[in-house]
């Protein structure tokens, strides 16, 4: 069982055991069209599967995982703290590509890993390095992106970060060699899924209400055109003999029920407002396709925090 690289916005890890009792006993291919972190897969490894996410400097990272993992991890190791003065000899030892002063090691990674939002040449490996670096120095380990697509959050103070993590790409490159990945539209996965199929949907959550905006993932968010057209796309699979299982914000409910899916909340595991008067604008949903007596029920074990 392997484990996220990354931390991500929406990461699954909490809910794995809610999703799995949803799976069909068997299935042929596994698709994941919103993979973010990809949770789910990683915990799941299947043989056989395509995985998709619109944000290219995540889908080049992927693809480096899984192709060359030792190259990946040689650039990580030669990082250094990000407190650390500027290296003159890199790019952006001064200022950013947008004219703005860089303090320290950390703000000249962040202005190299923005190359590709400011129209300069990329170096693919080098990018994806700075990903999974930046990914474990920054505030929060959040991943937040400006309207010109530039990554745009802040140093984090960690006692001593560890950016490499050799051993989590080791496993999850094994657990990508099955794996046809994509940076597309989720819609890709009609051309893909058949009768037989498991298609796993973790889009952006629908905002609960008018002033919760954690969903903007990047700099293009989800917007309820999307949702409905996602909603669409699982009636259709689910016509077509492909089994889907989708988790989603509470207030899609009822679009899901109208769907014709078996529909639960799930509690509040985004933990955006910690006080109980809210804790139903936190609900979300887990909705499956697959008939009761064709689930996989509560068998999976293997579910752990992600650590750090
Ligand atoms: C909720 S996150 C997925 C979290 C993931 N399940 C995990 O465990 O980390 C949603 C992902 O969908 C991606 N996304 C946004 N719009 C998309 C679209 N139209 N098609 C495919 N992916 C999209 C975002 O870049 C983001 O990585």
């Amino acid at each position: 069982m392997a484990k996220p690289v990354l931390k991500w916005a929406g990461g699954k890890r909490q809910l794995l055991e809610a999703i799995y009792r949803r799976f069909p006993i068997d299935y042929d291919r596994y698709h994941e069209p919103f993979f973010g972190g990809g949770a789910v897969f990683f915990d799941l490894e299947p043989a056989d599967a395509t995985i998709n996410d619109t944000n290219p400097r995540l889908v080049n990272f992927y693809e480096h995982v899984r192709d060359e993992p030792e190259a990946l991890i040689d650039r990580l190791e030669s990082f250094e703290d990000p407190d650390s003065d500027p290296d003159p000899d890199l790019a952006f030892a001064e200022e950013t590509s947008t004219g703005r002063d860089v303090e320290n090691y950390y703000y000249q990674q962040r202005a190299r890993f923005n190359r590709r939002p400011y129209g300069h040449d990329v170096d693919e490996l080098e990018e994806a390095a700075l990903l999974a670096y930046l990914n474990r120095t920054c505030y929060n380990g959040l991943y937040r992106e400006n309207a010109d697509g530039g990554f745009n959050v802040p140093i984090g103070r960690y006692a001593d970060p560890d950016w490499v993590q050799a051993d989590r790409i080791r496993a999850a490159s094994r657990a990508l060699q099955g794996a046809t990945i994509h940076n597309r539209d989720f819609e890709y996965v009609r051309e893909v899924a058949d009768a037989g199929d498991l298609v796993y949907v973790d889009p952006p959550y629908e905002p609960m209400s008018p002033t919760a905006n954690f969903t903007d993932y990047s700099a293009d968010g989800f917007d309820r055109e999307d949702q409905e057209r996602l909603v669409d796309l699982v009636t259709e699979l689910d016509d077509a003999g492909v089994s889907v299982v989708v988790s989603n914000s509470g207030v899609t409910r009822d679009r899901y029920v109208e769907a014709g899916l078996d529909v639960d909340l799930e509690g509040a595991t985004r933990a955006i407002n910690s006080d109980a008067s809210n804790r139903d604008e936190v609900d979300e949903i887990v909705a499956t396709t697959v008939p009761d007596e064709k689930r996989r029920g509560a068998t999976q074990t293997g579910l752990g925090e992600f650590s750090g």
